[in-house]
């Protein structure tokens, strides 16, 4: 495809969703064909699935069947949004994508994170991103962050702490298993700085 598909992944509160607009933005402004979406969304059918998976009511959701309703959301985006937008050529920014899955439901829900992985791979035809920018950001400094942002909490949200500490190490592992898709910057830096970052490793893969 002609695209570049970029994915950012982290913890609550790591701040990758306000990077996400500033990269967007500085994309624009320099003349790019960009494009940003999110998971799970981004479309209609994938939206209304993600207010099922996130609505705080839900709790006798079983963990299979939240990874199947992550996956059935990822299916439907990638199918109406993402690869055609990659065929026309667009970089794709998309908050959160497969690894989110292998981070949460495949390590922190602990049903494995091959398990999970091989139920994507089907969702998506094997399609992976370009690259993943881990947005590092331990679980205390992100839930404090949420707190103090007064940001509406979901059903992921509302997990322990040892959960969130779960999926902090499960991007770990998730960093070490592909380590020429996946690069980490350092999320407790100045806003300006994690942009700066970002921007570089975003340059370098248009070059
Ligand atoms: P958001 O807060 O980034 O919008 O994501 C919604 C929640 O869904 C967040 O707690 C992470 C979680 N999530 C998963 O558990 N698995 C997934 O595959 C995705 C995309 C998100």
């Amino acid at each position: 495809m002609k695209g570049l598909f970029i994915t950012f992944e982290g913890g609550e509160g790591s701040g990758k969703t306000t990077l996400i607009n500033k990269v967007y933005d500085k994309l624009l402004a320099s003349g790019k064909k960009v494009y940003k979406t999110r998971e799970p969304g981004g479309v209609e059918i994938a939206e209304q699935i993600r207010s099922v998976i996130l609505n705080v009511n839900n709790t006798k959701m079983d963990k299979r069947t939240e990874a199947l309703l992550y996956a059935a959301s990822r299916r439907q985006h990638l199918i109406e949004v993402v690869i055609p937008k990659l065929e026309e050529g667009y970089i794709v920014l998309c908050d959160r994508y497969i690894d989110s899955s292998l981070a949460y439901q495949g390590y922190a829900r602990e049903i494995g994170i091959e398990e999970v992985l091989n139920v994507n791979l089907f969702a998506t035809d094997g399609l992976l991103p370009d690259k993943t920018i881990f947005v590092d950001v331990t679980p205390e400094v992100g839930l404090a962050r949420i707190k103090d942002n007064n940001r509406n909490q979901n059903r992921l949200d509302l997990e322990k702490m040892n959960f969130h500490k779960m999926v902090y190490d499960g991007y770990k592992k998730l960093c070490d298993m592909f380590p020429d898709r996946f690069i980490s910057i350092d999320g407790n830096k100045d806003r300006e700085l994690v942009l700066d970052d970002c921007m570089k490793i975003i340059n370098d893969l248009i070059k």
